[in-house]
Parts: C-alpha cells; structure tokens; sequence
C-alpha cells in the first residue's frame, strides 16, 4: 500500500515552465491513493491550464482569493486549505515565489495557504542555472530550510533557455519517491518491530471437526495496519480468518491451534518491541485428539477438555524489554477484571471490550473500548469504527512508548 493512501495533498503551482509537469505529478498522487487539490499563482496558468488540472485531481482549482466574475463564487479561504493538508507541495517552486515565501509575502492565495499550512511543506525549486547559483536564491533556499520547509533539490540537465546546468525540477516521480522516503523516515513507529496476535483459533476434536470461537480477525488485522502505517514491521500471528491484508511491513503467520500460536509468538517475541494479543484464543481443548472422525451413537458424547497455555500470560513472564499489550473481553465486573489482568499477566496497557456495550465485541465492524495502564488510569473511547479503534490503540502505544 502506498504512503499517499488516503493522504490530503495541496499542490501549489507557480509560473515556472516545469509547471507543464504539474499535470503528470497529480496523476501520480491520485494513482497512489492521494486526494489532491491545486492552487495555482495567477501567472502559472500561462504553462498549464486550470482545466486540465481540476480534471485531474478531481477537485476545483483555485489561483483567486474570490472570481470577480463569477458571482455565485465563495472566498477561498486559505486557512481551511492550510489545515485540510496533510502535505503541501510547491511545485514548481520559482526564485521569485521562493524570495516572497522567505520574506512573509502574502500578495496571492497560494502564499497566504503557504503562511496557514500546519503540514509539512516540501518544495521543489526550479529556474534557470543562473538564477539558481545567485547568493539571494541561495540565501532563500537555506532560509526556507530554516523555517522546517523541506526543499526536494533541482536536477541538473538542459534548461528551458538551452543553457544546461543546474536548475531543473526534479522529474514527477522522483518528487513521489523524495515525499515518500521523507515520510517513511519519519513515521513514529519506523525501526520498532510488533509481534500481533488476530483471530480465533481452533482445537481440533477429530480430522473434521473442532471447537472454536466467533471472532473474525477484523480487530486485530486493523491494528497490523493501523502498525504498519506508522512505520512498524509487523509479525501477524492470525488464527483461522477470511480477512486479507496486503502491505510490505506485514509479515502474516497462518496458524491454526493455540499451541501453534504459543510457538509462532515465542519465535518473535524475543525480536520485538512490541506485543499486542488480540487472538480469541480458545482456553480449552480436546484432551486428545481423535484420530478418526468420531461415529455418531445414540449416547451422549463426552469430550474431556485440557486446558490451553495462556499465550498473553506466557510473553509476560518472559517480557524484557517488550511493551506488552493485552486484550479483555468481559461481560461482567469488566474494569476490576482487567485490572486483575493487568498485574497477573504483567501487562503494561489492557484493551477492554465489555459486551454489554452495544457495538462492541467479535464480528461486527465497529468496537468501543477502554484502555488502562498498569497504574489504573483509565481511558474511555466512544463507539468507532474497528479501523479507527485501531488507531487510537496505535497512537496510544506511541505516546507511551515514546514518553
Ligand atoms: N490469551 C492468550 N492465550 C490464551 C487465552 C487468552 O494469549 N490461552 C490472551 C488474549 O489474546 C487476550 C487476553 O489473553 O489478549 C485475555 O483473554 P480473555 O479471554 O479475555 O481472558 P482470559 O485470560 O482467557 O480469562 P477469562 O477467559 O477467564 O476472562
């Protein structure tokens, strides 16, 4: 999955002759999963059309605070652009735009967003060699770097004035893969690695059949993803679910017993830094294990159940530096039993789900949890979706982490 999925990106053109590439760099962000918008400076729009633009990136173009001529036309307000993106692109970024982003200057829309934006702004610089190599460019660039602009350096090559040096807008795809690179240096979770249970498991009763539980993987393979996408390499451990996942930090280990998900947890947990047990492990099994498919009989059936090992309790006692997360799912006396789990299971942080609370539980696509640590601080979240309980699970693990 790409880094842009889902990622708002505000494109900033300005009037440089690159700006005829702008068109193929929004192809390339909404191919990769990104919403786009452009705001162009008025001259840009003599190297590339407006039309072309919003045809592209699905969205209205804006180079104007307002259009005089249009009268049903709204202000454009720069504040709301600044703070819808995640990212803002300068692209191509001449010396003058530059010189006016140094100094504060806010004489068009696209320098006033530039002044709002709270993103990460990049810029890629373009303009002839001459222009480039002048100590007040120089000085321009530096500054901007300064202030936390991250400056995506131009290319050297032949110019739009036939002189050949350095001064040429990085390519399209080069600025996708500088954006990305940055991004992914920069995740939170980058460098960690996670050790994930997800789903049911099932204790087999005879060749056919086995006892097992509801649980659908869907928790549980939303916080790979949530993991994943802050940068984490992520061993999945999944019992038995339909549930499919595609990223190239998640490393999924099929597993179909408990016992298998007890040794397929110990062979990464020593690696780890993280653990997060989200499995419906099943607490019993058959005693043995029949080796034929039991015959039906007119008596009843008795099946003798051992009890299974406690993976979460296991990966406690041999905690070292890992940061150990668990899950309770209760029906009663929910908060004191957690907190029982917190400290028998050694656990640095337990997820709650009560299933009094409509929503919350196996298979169904939305859960509502509370979080407590091992000092007892609690923290409630309302009914989400399992992708967002997923992130907030994320987030919390990284402010804790990391504080
Ligand atoms: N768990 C585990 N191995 C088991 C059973 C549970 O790793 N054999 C983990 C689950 O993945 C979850 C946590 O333990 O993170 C709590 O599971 P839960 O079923 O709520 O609690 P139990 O400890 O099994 O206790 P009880 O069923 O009595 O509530």
């Amino acid at each position: 999955m790409s880094i842009f999925q889902g990622k708002k990106v505000l494109l900033g053109i300005t009037a440089g002759i690159a700006a005829y590439k702008t068109a193929s760099l929004v192809r390339l962000f909404i191919k990769s999963g990104a919403e786009v918008k452009v705001i162009m400076t008025p001259a840009s729009k003599d190297f590339i059309t407006p039309l072309t633009l919003s045809t592209l990136s699905k969205n209205p173009v804006h180079s104007t605070f307002y259009d005089k001529e249009d009268e049903n036309e709204m202000w454009n307000n720069h504040v709301d652009l600044g703070l819808w993106a995640d990212i803002m692109l300068i692209a191509p970024a001449t010396a003058n735009t530059l010189s006016k982003m140094t100094s504060g200057t806010c004489d068009n829309l696209l320098l006033a967003t530039y002044l709002s934006a709270k993103c990460p702004v990049y810029f890629a610089p373009a303009m002839d060699l001459d222009m480039y190599k002048h100590p007040s460019t120089k000085t321009n660039l530096e500054s901007l770097q300064t202030f936390g602009n991250i400056m995506i350096p131009a290319t050297s090559g032949e110019l739009a004035s036939g002189l050949v040096g350095k001064g040429r807008m990085a390519e399209p795809e080069d600025i996708i893969d500088f954006i990305s690179k940055d991004i992914a240096s920069k995740l939170p979770l980058r460098g960690k690695k996670l050790l994930l249970t997800a789903g049911p498991t099932y204790e087999a009763i005879d060749p056919v059949r086995f006892i097992g539980n509801h649980s659908s993987g869907k928790m549980g393979f939303a916080i790979a993803k949530a993991a994943a996408n802050n940068g984490a390499e992520v061993y999945l451990v999944s019992g038995p679910s339909s549930q499919t996942i595609q990223h190239s930090l998640i490393h999924r280990i099929d597993v179909t017993s408990a016992q298998e998900m007890y040794e397929a947890c110990h062979n990464y947990y020593k690696d780890v830094d993280i653990a997060i047990l989200s499995a419906a492990v099943a607490d019993y099994k058959p005693k043995n294990i029949e080796i034929q498919k039991i015959k039906k009989k007119e008596a009843s059936l008795v099946i003798e159940l051992a009890p299974t090992k406690d993976i979460l309790k296991s990966l406690g006692v041999a905690k070292k530096k890992q940061f150990l997360v668990g899950f309770a799912l209760e029906t009663n006396n929910e908060i004191e039993n957690a907190r029982k789990k917190i400290e028998s299971k050694n656990l640095d942080v337990i997820i709650l789900n009560s299933l009094k609370d409509k929503g919350a539980g196996f298979a169904g696509d939305t859960n509502k949890i509370t979080i407590i640590d091992k000092d007892f601080n609690e923290k409630i979240f309302p009914l989400k979706s399992k992708v967002e309980v997923a992130k907030d699970i994320i987030n919390e693990i990284i402010s804790r982490i990391n504080a």
